[in-house]
């Protein structure tokens, strides 16, 4: 695979003013929103869930590439038609999620490192075989009392890196994805630093791994108070604080950073994500995108309700956020659309 294919997909995937749809929920993860909701915890409901997803009329206005899971991208629509074949029709690059989770890390009460780099270069074959042209891999970090730790910090970092290159070396691009939580009552400040300190080492374990930065795109949190923090910042603060942060740490050879949403509302996510284009376009580097899962999806599911009479609703929902990250990445975004 050539350096140049992976700039190009890695370029692609933030071109204009797209951005990423996440829909690469493990099983369990997939099975705890269905379960608030009261829909049944089967593969076909995920199977129905996801073909209402890829089946939405104009998600390629707005969405380049679609993060699937391991079910995922081997399931069909009911008339059998693969996922993968669906997005890529609807002009959508197909991706994938490899980790295989965060899991307890040793010695570390309270922290997490995210597991799956054995058999991992088989498994990208895989995948890119199977039509794949770029891959995700989430590392979490914890800020709390005396957390986050230098070696979770650290373990992290490095398995993101090694992730990366076995990505690149299969020819997909690799999504690097260091979320620092929004759990807590820690401050933006607080947030601002771990952020910074994270990053800073997640670039320098890409460039010890021989990274190549122009093919990839980094998925980060926002720099955000805390959930249960008193102190709650505007939306233009949170978009400079954010900025502020990546400017020190990432490197201006990359293409693209697409935010996870992380918990925030969806009008939360896109109010914030416009700020930043509004108020720093025309000075960045890189593309600021987006790369959401629950700020896109949770409003339609919640109108699906696993109920086949409300998929034309739940579709439209979709559409209309995805259409509102798309306004935010022009900077066109406002409140109004919301009544639209
Ligand atoms: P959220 O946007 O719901 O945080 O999910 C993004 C994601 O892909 C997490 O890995």
């Amino acid at each position: 695979m050539s350096a140049q294919t992976l700039i190009d997909t890695a370029r692609t995937l933030v071109a204009g003013d797209k951005g990423l749809l996440a829909m690469d929920e493990s099983n369990p993860t997939c099975n705890k929103r269905f379960a608030r909701l009261g829909i049944p915890q089967t593969e076909e409901a995920r199977r129905a869930w996801r073909e209402l997803i890829v089946t939405t009329p104009g998600l390629g206005q707005s969405i380049s590439g679609a993060i699937l899971y391991d079910e995922t991208i081997r399931q069909q629509k009911k008339d059998g038609t693969l996922f993968v074949k669906v997005l890529t029709d609807a002009g959508i690059i197909p991706g994938i999620k490899v980790d295989t989770g965060a899991k307890a890390m040793a010695g570390h009460p309270g922290e997490k490192i995210t597991e799956g780099l054995d058999g991992l270069r088989g498994r990208l074959a895989e995948y890119a075989q199977m039509g794949a042209r770029f891959a995700k891999w989430r590392a979490v970090i914890v800020i709390g009392e005396g957390l986050p730790s230098r070696g979770c910090i650290e373990a992290n970092a490095q398995t993101l890196a090694r992730y990366a290159a076995l990505c690149q070396e299969a020819g997909l691009v690799p999504v690097v994805e260091p979320e620092v939580l929004m759990d807590g009552g820690h401050t933006l400040e607080q947030c601002g630093e771990v952020t910074e300190e994270v990053l800073r080492t997640v670039f320098n374990q890409l460039y010890t791994q021989r990274v190549m930065l122009e093919g990839m795109i980094l998925k980060p949190n926002m720099v955000l108070p805390g959930l249960t923090c008193p102190k709650q910042e505007t939306v233009d603060e949170v978009a400079d604080a954010t900025v502020r942060c990546l400017l020190r740490v990432v490197p201006a050879a990359v293409p693209g950073i697409a935010f996870l949403s992380g918990g925030q509302s969806s009008e939360l996510a896109s109010a914030r994500l416009n700020a930043m284009n509004v108020r720093f376009k025309s000075q960045l580097p890189w593309a600021l995108a987006f790369s959401f899962a629950r700020a896109i999806q949770q409003p339609a599911l919640q109108i699906w309700q696993g109920e086949e009479a409300h998929v034309l609703a739940a579709q439209q929902a979709l559409y209309h956020r995805a259409r509102c990250n798309r306004a935010a990445r022009r900077g066109e975004y406002n409140a109004t659309m919301e009544k639209t």
